[in-house]
């Protein structure tokens, strides 16, 4: 298994180029199982789990190629069974549901089990299938979803953190084909929601409201091929704009997209960093002294949960009292002990975290946890003084391409190597 080895201190500066969104190129891949034609995908990051979703693809017939960020697939002839052994590697891939269920009304697939930051159930997605008609049934660690005809219909998919991205996108994959009128109340607006109904309407859908709490979707009979280009990926662009506050550096960020960062930018702001946008690319740096800020995670277009940790690093070394609260998980405060073995100090309260600012953070050995806690580390030993040892890094490979490369060329000191 390997390693980050990092030796902090280094302000980060110079330029850095966002990747493909890991969120939108998903539901993306999974998407050109509904028709029998070649699709072309751009701007798609080369990550162990987009990976990981191009053999699912392969497991169920599709052709698939990756070469250059380049994805051309084709799936001609498909069945709609995923196993167990697939699947628990990425839950991401329950997203493959909707679209098996939209060609061949039916799709047995794993259920996608626990997950280290909360329990993540799929019974919004169920009932999404269910409202267009199908049948579920849970057996053996399956989910059986099976249909003689998918059927539009009005649903609700609101839950109890709000509303679901892949709920939404399943449920919107699901209903290109089905007859008639469906309208996903609820529904989710992220921009890697928006990204996939703009494929979905270039291979023939008629999706109209996406990006919005209502979106419409009217059934057609078939689709067909189509190219597109995947988002650049707004968690990777707020990771690198927190990563140079924290070094207090001055890094320019390009192929970013602002407006989908505006919560992010906004408390960014507040906390004291300075952020310009010149022509697209933003040039981030931070301003007289780190702020105390107060974050609470949110679905779009609040504060997004997938970048709380990272902001946890930041708000560590910001003198003051922050307090940090997590609305959509339920376990999403891994990172809180492995942040004080660096010499952070940080409460944790319910669904809060006390963050007391300030104090000068010192290199340790860490384990990362789960995807953005592992980012979080990174950027906290970037900070650190003397060199931090981040274990486990297979976590970050999921969902950030290239990272150590990437900090290298902005002059951080940091290499992968064995863990012993
Ligand atoms: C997507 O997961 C992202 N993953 C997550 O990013 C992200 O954290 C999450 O959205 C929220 O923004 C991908 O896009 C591949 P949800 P998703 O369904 O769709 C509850 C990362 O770091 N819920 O919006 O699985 C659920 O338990 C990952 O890149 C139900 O109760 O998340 C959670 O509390 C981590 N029932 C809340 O809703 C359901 O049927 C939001 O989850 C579905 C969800």
């Amino acid at each position: 298994m390997e390693s980050f080895l990092i030796k902090g201190g280094v302000p980060l500066h110079g330029e850095v180029t966002i990747s493909g969104s890991k969120n939108a190129a998903l539901p993306i891949m999974a998407a050109t199982l509904l028709t029998d034609e070649p699709c072309i995908i751009r701007g798609v990051p080369d990550l162990s789990d987009t990976r990981f979703m191009a053999q699912i693809l392969q497991s169920l017939g599709a052709q698939v190629k990756f070469a250059n960020g380049t994805l051309t697939i084709r799936a001609k002839k498909i069945r709609g069974y995923a196993d167990y052994e697939l699947v628990r590697k990425m839950r991401g891939s329950i997203c493959i549901a909707g679209p098996l269920l939209a060609r061949l009304h039916k799709a047995r697939i794993s259920l996608p089990g626990g997950c280290i930051i909360g329990a993540r159930p799929i019974n919004l997605h169920l009932k999404g299938f269910e409202s267009l008609g199908a049948k579920i049934k849970i057996e053996g660690g399956y989910v059986d979803a099976t249909a003689k005809k998918l059927v539009g219909s009005t649903m609700f998919l609101g839950g109890r953190a709000g509303s679901t991205v892949l709920g939404t996108a399943n449920v919107m994959m699901a209903a290109t084909l089905a007859d008639g009128v469906t309208v996903i109340e609820s529904a989710a607006c992220e921009p890697e929601v928006v990204d996939l109904a703009n494929f979905l309407n270039a291979m023939g859908a008629k999706i109209s409201g996406a990006g919005g709490p209502t979106i419409t979707i009217s059934g057609v009979s078939k689709l067909h091929g189509a190219e597109h280009t995947v988002i650049p990926d707004r968690i990777e662009t707020a990771t690198f704009m927190i990563a140079a506050a924290a070094t207090n550096g001055e890094v320019t960020i390009k192929n970013a997209r602002a407006d989908h960062l505006n919560a992010v930018i906004d408390k960014l702001n507040e906390a004291g960093v300075s952020i310009q946008n010149r022509g697209g690319n933003l040039l981030v740096r931070r301003g007289k002294k780190l702020r105390a800020a107060d974050v609470t995670t949110l679905p779009y277009s609040g504060f997004p949960t997938d970048v709380q940790a990272q902001m946890m690093s930041l708000l560590a070394l910001a003198p003051g009292i922050s307090i940090i609260t997590e609305r959509i998980f339920e376990s999403r405060f891994m990172h809180v002990s492995e942040l004080a073995r660096l010499g952070a100090e940080i409460e944790i309260e319910g669904p809060s975290a006390i963050v007391k600012g300030g104090r000068p953070l010192s290199g340790a050995p860490v384990m990362a946890s789960d995807l953005r806690a592992s980012a979080a580390l990174v950027i906290a030993g970037l900070a650190a003084k003397g060199a931090t040892q981040v274990n486990r890094i297979y976590h970050l490979d999921r969902g950030y391409e290239k990272m150590d490369a990437k900090l290298r060329k902005l002059g951080a000191r940091i290499r992968r190597v064995e863990e012993k």
